[in-house]
């Protein structure tokens, strides 16, 4: 029979319909007979296949179809063969179906289990623990010393990382011609804007807003144009004091440090006290603790002299009363500004400021 006309026979028509659909389902035919699909199939693989049968369902039986297409010629046989032609494209169509629905059934109870197995959560796996921080040494620190001066009565204050020159320099007693005031010394944002240089523009500003008593201390970071090195930074963290009332004396400031000093570092600890100069105090010194690494018997952190220097301090200068509208016959004070980082580097004998600002976890994990 011609090819031609073989396709307008309707038996050969549904029979190669019958055909196509048998060599496409081939593949699926694993999934019938009652057997599970084979487990090795992933829940990805399961579903391709399921949207593949599905594919196929439409192909072969939908309203465009071969098969369709046959129904629509049961019209045209001849009446006495229609009744058989009819029965045969029911039967080829009924079988096929079940087929298929066989092996949808299979596939679609196989990825229902995968899925949940996908989802399930294994209560006896170890569980994933998020991995817990914790402050940072310097922060750390900060709030010891924090803790200190708050036993001591002292409330904390906020300062700001840019400051104007006025408040950083001059309200400080600190000359035009000042070397730190020269920008090779300090970063400048913009004209009379700097990165402040020390914490110490917070005396002038607390003055400012409050009437003695004046009891506080203000922790931050400060900024110079320091070349790096074990133990100087460009970036590092000071601790200013300030006490101003009436009758306080130098001696309420050694008294004081001496105080502080013991609780931060042990109970033998030594302060001593240097007559140094601060435009902002007077008289000024530099404040020294006695060794905590080799008790002052002489090391290479302390340079073998049994000291080491800690902080500024003085008595609050009166030309900043001036500023502030104090009455400097009335009231005295004392100042101080410690370098937090130089602290921490005795606390927890550390060779290297920088490490504190490299954030590699194996420094950070050790506190
Ligand atoms: C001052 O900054 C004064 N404002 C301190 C002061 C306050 C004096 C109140 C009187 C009254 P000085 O420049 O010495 O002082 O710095 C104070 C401390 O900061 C130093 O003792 C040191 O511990 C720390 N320090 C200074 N430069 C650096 C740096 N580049 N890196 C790390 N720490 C530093």
């Amino acid at each position: 029979m011609p090819a031609d006309q073989s396709q307008q026979d309707p038996k050969v028509q549904v029979e190669a319909a019958r055909k196509a659909f048998e060599q496409e389902f081939e593949r699926f035919a694993r999934f019938t007979g009652g057997a599970a699909p084979a487990a090795t199939l992933s829940l990805e693989e399961a579903e391709t296949e399921q949207r593949a049968l599905e594919d196929l369902r439409t192909r072969h039986f939908g309203r465009k179809s071969t098969l369709a297409a046959c129904k629509k010629l049961i019209g045209r046989v001849p009446a006495d063969e229609r009744p058989a032609f009819g029965q045969l494209v029911q039967q080829i169509e009924s079988e096929s179906v079940a087929r298929l629905e066989q092996a949808a059934a299979a596939l679609n109870a196989y990825v229902e289990r995968a899925r949940i197995d996908h989802e399930r959560v294994d209560v006896t796996l170890p569980g994933r623990r998020p991995r817990q921080g914790h402050l940072h040494p310097i922060t750390l620190l900060r709030e010891r010393i924090e803790d200190i001066f708050v036993s001591m009565g002292y409330a904390i204050e906020d300062g700001r990382e840019i400051e104007t020159d006025f408040y950083n320099f001059d309200a400080l007693n600190i000359p035009q011609n000042h070397p730190a005031r020269d920008p090779r010394d300090t970063f400048y944002v913009a004209e009379n804007m700097l990165l402040r240089t020390h914490t110490s523009p917070v005396q002038v500003r607390t003055m400012e807003k409050m009437q003695p008593p004046v009891r506080i201390i203000c922790p931050g970071r400060v900024f110079r144009r320091d070349p790096l090195d074990p133990t100087h930074s460009p970036m590092f963290h000071q601790v200013e004091g300030l006490l101003v009332d009436e009758g306080i004396t130098f001696g309420d400031l050694k008294g004081t440090l001496e105080r502080f000093h013991k609780q931060f570092f042990g109970e033998k600890t030594k302060t001593r006290l240097r007559p140094s100069f601060f435009p902002f105090v007077e008289p000024g010194a530099e404040v020294d603790v006695s060794c905590v690494f080799c008790d002052q018997a002489g090391c290479r952190v302390c340079k073998g002299t049994g000291w080491v220097e800690v902080m500024g301090a003085g008595m609050v200068h009166p030309n900043l009363y001036g500023f502030v509208k104090y009455d400097p016959e009335k009231y005295s004070g004392f100042a101080f500004g410690g370098g937090i980082d130089r602290y921490a580097i005795l606390k927890y004998n550390i060779n290297d400021i920088q490490l504190f600002f490299q954030n590699d976890m194996r420094f950070l994990e050790q506190f």
